[in-house]
């Protein structure tokens, strides 16, 4: 005999959405009906079990005098009960649907609340709650209202006829797992709570219930239509429209359309017997034709990124600010699109997408990615028992979300294989809003999508794709290709962006891509900073997978960041300067340029001697206009001159304020004269030391001691630096693993044999072999220094010895240390921020300062960071360093293996010196961390090489 011990707790393992809540409908903020947030501190228990508790605190007067308290909206997990868990997508319990855990940490929660004395008496009341992850079930004043799950998606109950004036008891057990844990497999945190808002809404007699606001706009005409289908009859008036029609009746006026690059909204109400709901409508028309996506008649070419919700102490329960912060730090850096992976952001961050521009791809809750370690057998999505709940989901979804402008596309979820649920799913919302476009990645013969997508895709396949060479069934090869997923943000990274950018602007196919992704998922924590996966002890995690985002997890951008907003700058300045002019070229799809304002300046060694502001033409979208620049200033004073033109905002906009600068070009004018030094002075040997010009060097080794008053040590080739995410590469692609590679070889413990120390006339040679312990390749070096009494020159040479072939080197430079007083760093190179051979689009050449801290990029995980491009001179720690080529820059206050070692932030502490790299070469970044490794051009091949520096004491 076998029984169930608690049936009471079977819809928790029930593949049904749940029961009991009112059907989806709009999300909207009434003018006029009352309501009541529920947010702030609720009583809490946490138990191990769903069944360890009855249901009795859901009584009224059940005393919880001694329960604990959290904030709702919020994660127990992240507020002192239980721990977060980080997965990919493996499942963090056994794969058995719908079946879960015993051990399923069940938070209850309680609140009791009064109505507010001018609540009114009449009509019903329905209680909303935006987001509980994962499964629901609650009480109000003893009353079973039903339970429910989809974490990510609203859920409302009626409740007008429960509700007393004062002393409402309600009561929310939640549990972390359930079988719609199953449809929840998205990378990132597992984060049970009540993290969304819970609001109480008066619905009066002849209140709105449900409506569909359809705003269309004839790009021909210029004209727009609006229909508002409402469940209650009324009345929209638009006022700057002069509109004032029936419900369900469609008006057309002329009307500015809405896109990103212009939203343009159009306040209305909504007005039925018993409500007002204002509307923002926004007239826009999306349609697939001729192989594109088309908004208003134009192909839109997508500059976009992914964004999970996040916050580094909250979790995914955002408040408003940190939502606007997110589109205002997008708009700021030239981002026009938003996919919603891998759920339905909180809807604030909707009204946000219509109100600034954003496209949005408004993606469902749903993800049963950890089927594929099992072939994907027994996939939710292709088993009709999950179909209602996969529906369920999609209403929640374009039914909450139907009204913003800024939703182009539905996607049906992300990573969930291929199945009769999903085509259900997109037929569903096909024949609920055909004004929009479908859209799911995992659909490799589109057969339920409107787009081709597909995520990490190379850049030659990609290209490929572009050419319309790439094969597949007939309906994908007729359709538009985006990107949703691309350059992975891992650390440092992601590089090769400039290289997409270039494909998507050159094939019409191709019509951009997201990158993956917004922000790190760090959790603040004492212990480290920020915490990743197995810092709270999971048993199962992926490690800092989860901090793969273009902002450290506190907003801040990082340079990849800075890098993308280069790429994708809507103004390109091209040419090459020379024959005084630039051509400027509007690389928007929809705006003029009359937003900017244009400014030349004219640098000579990276200052600026004379600017100006520029005239250009307000070119259309795709126009492009030579624009001459001023005479060139008489005196470059025999300096290396170049001309820097920008694009600034021209006035204060919603996003961002005037001067705020959108792009920029330079073009250089009179080459760089290599530093020169004639080797006058000869080395004299001492008995302990040689000395040479300014420099001092230990007699027997060769080694460099000191230049002038400042002490050197350890100066030596360096051909290591502290993997990156993307060097370690995705375990899934060995063949790109760089770093596996390195290691193999001992590139990170490379020795250094001493094999001559030759006195010449004019000039100190140190002839060594640079090799790592059980392998024949090497690398012949030898240090040449020279003087003309004031500096000295080293002159590096390098020849590979052995088959280095298969090993590209992470670096090829030198490194020293010097006394850890050095701290300003002043340069002439690019800058601001750092830049590898990858990603440099953002490196603007000029004049620059730091301190040495400051040139630390934090990633969550310590890795290589920092280095300067370009760089002509730099000054540090009393010396002054010119390059022969020019070199990479970088200091840290920790050397490159203590970097290596660190597994968080606070791993890294200051020594007692301060070491510096000189870097001729870098190898390419790329993005292998999930995606292609560096593409062959920034490969940096051991190859004979040959590179000075001159180094003279500051005076
Ligand atoms: C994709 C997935 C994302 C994320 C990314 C790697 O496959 O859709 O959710 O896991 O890889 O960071």
């Amino acid at each position: 005999m076998s029984f169930r011990t608690n049936t009471a707790i079977d819809y928790v393992e029930d593949v049904s959405p749940g029961t009991g809540a009112l059907p989806p409908r709009a999300w909207y903020a009434s003018s006029d009906a009352a309501s009541l947030s529920l947010n702030g501190d609720w009583r809490f228990r946490l138990s191990g079990t769903a069944d360890a508790e009855d249901d009795s605190f859901a009584e009224p007067g059940y005393d919880a005098g001694d329960w604990a308290e959290v904030s709702v909206p919020g994660h127990w997990v992240l507020q002192g009960h239980g721990a977060p868990i980080y997965t990919n997508h493996l499942y963090p319990f056994p794969v058995d649907p719908p079946r879960v855990p015993t051990e399923n940490p069940t938070g209850d929660h309680l609140r009791v609340f009064d109505l507010p004395s001018d609540w009114p008496s009449d009509g019903g009341a329905v209680l909303r709650f935006d987001g509980v992850e994962s499964c629901a079930r609650l009480w109000l004043n003893g009353t079973d209202l039903g339970e429910f799950k989809g974490s990510r998606l609203p859920h409302e109950f009626a409740v007008g006829h429960l509700l007393k004036p004062s002393g409402n008891v309600l009561a929310v057990r939640v549990h972390q797992w359930s079988a719609g844990s199953y449809l929840e497999d998205q990378d990132q945190w597992w984060l049970p709570g009540i993290f969304r808002d819970v609001t109480l809404l008066h619905r009066p007699a002849g209140a709105v219930l449900d409506f569909f606001v359809h705003a269309s706009y004839d790009h021909v005409s210029g004209e727009g239509t609006l229909k508002v289908d409402s469940d209650v009859d009324g009345r929209v008036t638009v006022p700057a429209l002069d509109i004032d029609v029936a419900t369900g009746e469609p008006v057309t006026v002329v009307v500015e359309p809405w896109t990103a690059e212009t939203p343009k909204l159009y306040d209305g109400v909504l007005v039925t017997e018993g409500e007002r709901v204002p509307l923002r409508i926004g007239f826009r028309t999306v349609v697939l034709e001729d192989g594109r996506i088309k908004v208003n008649g134009k192909a839109v070419l997508f500059k976009g990124v992914n964004r999970h919700e996040w916050h580094p102490e909250k979790g995914r329960a955002l408040d408003l600010e940190t939502m606007r912060a997110d589109v205002l730090l997008m708009k700021r850096h030239n981002i026009n699109a938003v996919r919603t992976s891998h759920y339905p952001p909180h809807p604030a961050f909707l009204d946000l997408c219509d109100e600034y521009g954003l496209w949005v791809i408004d993606e469902c809750d749903l993800e049963t990615h950890g089927f594929t370690e099992q072939a994907w057998r027994d996939n939710p999505v292709d088993d009709d028992r999950w179909t209602p709940a996969l529906l369920d989901r999609a209403a929640r979804m374009v039914e909450r979300d139907k009204n913003h402008p800024s939703v182009v596309l539905w996607s049906l979820g992300n990573e969930a294989g291929t199945g009769r649920g999903l085509t259900a799913m997109a037929e569903w919302i096909h024949g609920r809003d055909a004004s929009r476009l479908v859209h799911y990645e995992g659909d490799i013969n589109c057969r339920d999508t409107d787009v081709y997508s597909r995520m990490y895709a190379s850049h030659a396949e990609v290209e490929q794709i572009g050419r319309g060479l790439d094969g597949g069934t007939l309906k994908r090869r007729e359709l538009p290709f985006i990107l949703c997923e691309y350059a992975h943000a891992m650390g440092n990274g992601p590089g090769g962006l400039a290289d997409y950018q270039r494909l998507f602007e050159s094939y019409e196919r191709l019509q951009g891509g997201f990158v993956w992704e917004w922000i790190d998922h760090g959790i603040k924590d004492e212990r480290y900073g920020y915490a990743y996966g197995g810092d709270f002890g999971e048993e199962l995690h992926d490690g800092n997978f989860v901090c793969d985002g273009l902002v450290f997890p506190d907003r801040t951008p990082s340079p990849g960041l800075a890098e993308f907003k280069k790429v994708i700058e809507p103004v390109a300045f091209t040419g090459d300067g020379s024959d005084g002019t630039v051509r400027v070229t509007n690389r928007q799809d929809f705006a003029d340029l009359s937003a900017f304002a244009f400014e030349w300046s004219y640098q000579v060694d990276g200052e600026t001697v004379e600017s100006g502001s520029l005239s250009v033409p307000t070119l259309t979208p795709g126009e492009s206009a030579d624009v001459k620049l001023p005479e060139p200033p008489a005196d470059n004073r025999g300096g290396e001159a170049q001309w820097t033109v920008r694009a600034v905002l021209a006035a204060d906009t919603p996003w961002g304020p005037k001067d705020h600068p959108v792009a920029w070009g330079q073009f250089p004018v009179t080459a760089r004269v290599s530093p020169s030094v004639a080797a006058t002075a000869g080395p004299v040997a001492g008995e302990r030391v040689i000395t040479l010009g300014p420099a001092s060097f230990d007699a027997r080794t060769g080694a460099l001691r000191t230049i002038g008053g400042v002490e050197v040590n350890d100066l030596r080739l360096d051909v290591w630096r502290a993997p990156t995410d993307n060097d370690d590469g995705a375990s899934w692609q060995d063949d790109i693993c760089y770093s596996l590679l390195w290691r193999k070889f001992g590139l990170h413990r490379m020795r250094h044999r001493l094999d001559a120390v030759e006195l010449g006339d004019d000039a100190l040679t140190v002839r060594t072999r640079v090799a790592p312990a059980a392998w024949e390749v090497g690398l012949a070096t030898v240090y040449r220094w020279t003087s003309d009494g004031d500096r000295v020159k080293l002159t590096v040479s390098v020849a590979p010895e052995g088959d280095w072939s298969a090993l590209p080197l992470p670096r090829l430079g030198i490194r020293f240390g010097l006394d850890a007083g050095a701290d300003l760093v002043r340069w002439f190179g690019g800058g601001p921020g750092e830049a590898y051979p990858d990603t440099k689009a953002a490196s603007m050449l000029g004049r620059w300062e730091s301190t040495v801290d400051g040139l630390q990029t934090p990633y969550v995980r310590p890795q290589e960071n920092g280095a300067r491009a370009d760089v002509r001179w730099a000054e540090i720690g009393g010396l002054r360093i010119e390059g022969d080529p020019e070199f990479f820059f970088g200091a840290r206050r920790w050397t490159t293996e203590q970097l290596d070692s660190a597994e968080h932030r606070t791993d890294l502490t200051p020594g007692e010196r301060v070491w510096v790299s000189l870097d001729h070469g870098q190898h390419g970044i790329g993005t292998a961390s999930c995606g292609p490794g560096p593409l062959p051009q920034y490969h940096l091949r051991a190859e004979p090489a040959e590179f000075s520096f001159v180094f003279s004491e500051i005076s």
